[in-house]
């Protein structure tokens, strides 16, 4: 995680870096720093805590200068001060590096360093670099990539790392290893950024970096080499996306703006995936023997984005007859898993950068698995690392819990789940081309669940103070409790669980006191033949003395509630898409009400860029 940006050109450098930090701090927002290419010695300034501090401090005496480099942090070694904020100087106060990941040997490279005589003045991993890149530089007779590439070759662990010295400050050097960078390339002006979305309003044309690159960037040039030295070939693309795209639009939150913007979400994602009562899904690149020859699949992810993998079991299994294994990434990467060619992993990322889920690919694919991601952000590190890559098109989204990226994987893993079924010919093209409808019918279903959230507020005022709450679900509805309550723990910051109905009476039931909230997702599986179980579930918890909230379906019969939320009338493998959204809502205006920042919730960021 951590922002960075890094600007050459004719602009004043602090307009697009405070910008582009900006627009990436949904990357880490425990402190901020830039530092600017004035010669002699370099320009910086950091604290801790939001950007605003770092604008504040800014202040109006800001020489106009043409290049630097700018971060925004999410604490790992050192905790979120001043001090250890970034960038990080050498000790003659002329080069400055700034840094995302981990550098795993930093301690080994700190004594070295310090017996050099480098006097060191954070807790950072990311200093040392800093006073070694000063050394090579020194013995490249000022040369900052070669510099760059030497140093890099002596370090262990995932980084971006972007650098800047004031004897030729128009010039700025990154590289990376396992954590993102991009190269802006505008007219007269270069950016280097960890996410498009830093430079998107000023040039729309990008180029990908790849493993170990080592980029050169001043304003009328770029160059990209491997560690060694040789040219390396640029892949140029276009970001289709735009700036507008990350703007609130009215709305007070980026987290409101996602939640309102999933019926479109959902939509652009199943666009163009039916014809002829064929699911479309080219991009898998499989021939007929290769699915036929699938024997399991596995889904692996993250926070969010394992839910939607858990939902994605019940769909696949039923639909495609294939088992499917779900399992949390930085779990699956440090174990013996039994995977071989004829396993589908499935690695689903909004971000497409997340580190657990990178290494437990790369471990998948080690073992000669398949890999197709599943993913929100084009030409990101996890899809280039797929074989394949389906792509959710739910936009840009910049609050750090995620909503409509959720969505939008339920919708594509059941893309997948359906063209299995069809392709190995378990479902006939008829019964495809109808759950394809009622897929196509959730967005306006969507719709109008988003209509008849308002109640939601009020109800989030009755248990504002509350210590604790609990969310049932069975069957579909029982991951969909599981992103309820991790959606309360992001936002509100209350202690929230999600259970099975069923494992209730196993233990659960002990936490239940007089008024515990108890949301209940009613409509359940196998076309909702559990209904009467959660009916129990719901029975069980109010004799115990909790409130109940139910979600249930419109005309369901509901017994014991102390609240009911209606959703429209769906198949059940559709509801956890209709289901999930009140829960947003909930977990939203408690955050609201409990006076909590919605779009940067504290300890978190977006994307996790380290393991
Ligand atoms: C972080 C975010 C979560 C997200 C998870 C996986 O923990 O705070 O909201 O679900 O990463 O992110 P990904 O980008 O891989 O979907």
């Amino acid at each position: 995680m951590c922002g960075i940006v890094g600007y050459t050109g004719p602009q004043s450098a602090v307009t697009p870096l405070i910008e582009g930090l900006r627009r990436l701090e949904y990357r880490g927002y425990d402190s901020a720093g830039i530092a600017l290419g004035t010669s002699g010695k370099l320009y910086v300034e950091k604290r801790a805590g939001k950007l605003n501090n770092l604008e504040q401090a800014l202040g109006a005496d800001l020489p106009t200068v043409h290049s630097g480099i700018g971060h925004t942090r999410w604490a790992t070694h050192g905790g979120p001060t001043d001090r250890n904020a970034h960038p990080h100087l050498d000790n003659e106060g002329k080069l400055a590096v700034i840094h995302n990941g981990i550098i795993e040997n930093y301690a080994e490279l700190r004594t070295l360093l310090e017996g050099r005589g480098h006097k060191f003045s954070s807790d950072t991993d990311t200093e040392s670099v800093a006073h070694l890149l000063s050394d090579l530089r020194k013995s490249h007779n000022g040369d900052l990539p070669a510099a760059m590439r030497e140093a890099v070759a002596s370090l262990r662990g995932s980084f971006t790392l972007l650098a800047i010295h004031a004897d030729a400050p128009e010039t700025i050097v990154g590289v990376r290893r396992n954590s993102p960078l991009v190269l802006g390339l505008g007219d007269g002006e270069n950016y280097l950024a960890s996410d498009v979305a830093a430079f998107i309003q000023y040039t729309k044309r990008a180029v990908e970096l790849g493993q170990d690159e080592v980029v050169t960037i001043t304003p009328t040039s770029y160059s990209i080499t491997d560690l060694a030295g040789n040219s390396k070939k640029a892949k140029e693309y276009e970001i289709t996306w735009d700036a507008s795209a990350a703007e609130k639009g009215g709305f007070t939150h980026f987290m409101l703006k996602e939640i309102f913007e999933q019926p479109k979400a959902v939509a652009d994602t199943l666009i163009g995936r039916l014809k002829d009562k064929k699911i479309q899904l080219d991009e898998l690149n499989l021939s007929s023997r290769e699915i036929k020859d699938i024997d399991k699949v596995v889904v692996l992810a993250c926070g969010t984005a394992f839910h939607a993998g858990l939902i994605a079991k019940y769909a696949i299994e039923k639909w495609a007859k294939v088992p499917v294994e779900v399992e949390l990434a930085s779990e699956f990467r440090y174990r013996d898993p039994i995977v071989n060619k004829n396993t589908l992993v499935l690695a689903i990322s909004q971000s497409g950068e997340t580190m657990d889920t990178l290494m437990a690919l790369r471990h998948a694919k080690s073992l000669g698995a398949r890999i197709l991601a599943i993913c929100n952000t084009n030409s990101s590190t996890i899809p280039r690392e797929s074989d394949a890559v389906l792509y959710t098109h739910a936009g840009p989204e910049i609050a750090v819990a995620s909503t409509k990226a959720f969505l939008t994987q339920v919708a594509a893993t059941y893309l997948i789940g359906l063209y299995l079924a069809q392709q190995r010919g378990v479902m006939k093209d008829g019964e495809v081309a109808e759950a394809f409808e009622q897929l196509q019918e959730l967005p306006g279903k969507i719709e109008q669940v988003l209509e008849t959230v308002e109640p939601l507020r009020e109800l989030t005022r009755t248990f504002a103070a509350a210590t604790s709450v609990l969310f049932l679900g069975r069957n579909v509805g029982f991951p969909v409790a599981l992103e309820g309550a991790l959606k309360l723990k992001e936002l509100a910051y209350m202690h929230a669980e999600g259970f099975a109905g069923g494992e209730l009476k196993h233990g659960p039931i002990a936490l239940i006191e007089e008024g515990t909230p108890v949301i209940a997702i009613m409509p359940a599986g196998a076309e909702h033949a559990l209904d009467e179980k959660m009916a129990s579930n719901i029975q069980e918890v109010k004799a115990r003395g909790a409130n109940v909230i139910v979600i249930a379906e419109e005309g369901q019969v509901v017994t014991g509630a102390t609240h009911v939320i209606r959703l429209p009338k769906a198949p059940a493998m559709m509801q956890p898409l209709l289901a999930t959204v009140p829960l947003q809502v909930f977990a939203y205006e408690m955050a609201v009400t409990r006076g909590n920042d919605v779009d940067q919730p504290r300890n978190l960021a977006k994307s996790v860029t380290v393991e």
